[in-house]
């Protein structure tokens, strides 16, 4: 690819935080600061973003640029997260690789970031971060009667960012599959590869009410800090 890769990160934050049960959840405070600013916080620290998309809730957009700084793009969102992720596609421009990125992985460490980006700059077309997973993980049918126990040494627990060449996500999203929850499930639909490099614990999604005291006992603790910060 001749020149310099452009890198976009699309930050889906038009979510209702039903389930953390606190209002729409990239405007709920953490340690004085919103979920949006952390985490677009953490993408500007990483270094290898060169744009920034926001999708907020239609009624929230001002609020969303009053939190941000000016060059950041602000988009409405859409009813699903993945309609949120199309309308800030649409606001990448040219971009060569794009990163989507929770706006509810609001500690993820810049060197997480890094670490999927480079590997997507240096070629790999789709890139996630992943964990292996803890508990034993088994599939139910709809009565919850057990239905299979796949091995857990092949199981990922699935982080963002995401990054994916640009012309592929666009490839992916306009296949129109509704029911993934993640980025990388459409890509996999095409029958493209996906690599998967180590995610990060604190890449964590908060998504109920344990997980944002478990982010405010960290932040007040100085547990969390991104690992590029000199201790
Ligand atoms: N998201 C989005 N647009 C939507 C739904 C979700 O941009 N229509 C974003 C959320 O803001 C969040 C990310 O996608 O940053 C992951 O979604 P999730 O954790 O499910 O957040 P919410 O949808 O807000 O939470 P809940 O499902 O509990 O309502
Ligand atoms: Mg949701």
């Amino acid at each position: 690819m001749p020149g310099r890769t452009t890198v976009a990160a699309l930050v889906p934050a038009a979510g209702g935080g039903t389930r953390l049960g606190a209002g729409p959840k990239a405007f709920v405070p953490l340690a004085g600061r919103t979920l949006l600013e952390w985490s677009v916080d953490g993408l500007l620290e990483s270094g290898c973003v060169d744009i920034v998309i926001v999708a907020a809730p239609a009624d929230l957009i001002d609020r969303a640029r009053s939190l941000l700084p000016e060059t950041i793009t602000v988009v409405s969102g859409g009813t699903e997260r993945h309609d949120s992720v199309r309308n800030g596609l649409a606001a990448a421009g040219a971009a060569d690789v794009i990163i989507v990125h929770d706006a509810a992985r609001a500690l993820t460490p810049p060197d997480l970031i890094r670490r999927v980006v480079t590997t997507a700059v240096d070629g790999a077309r789709a890139v996630i971060p992943g964990l292996p997973v803890t508990d034993t993980i088994k599939t139910v049918d709809p009565a919850g009667v057990v239905t299979g126990t796949p091995p857990r040494a092949q199981l990922r627990a699935i982080q963002t960012p995401q990054a994916f060449a640009a012309d592929l996500l666009a490839a992916a999203h306009a296949s129109g599959a509704a029911d993934a929850t993640d980025d990388a499930t459409l890509v996999e639909r095409l029958g493209v590869a996906v690599h998967v490099v180590p995610g990060d614990p604190l890449a964590f999604k908060i998504t109920t009410p344990i997980d944002l005291v478990l982010a405010q006992s960290l932040v007040e603790r100085g547990l969390w800090k991104p690992a590029s910060t000199p201790v």
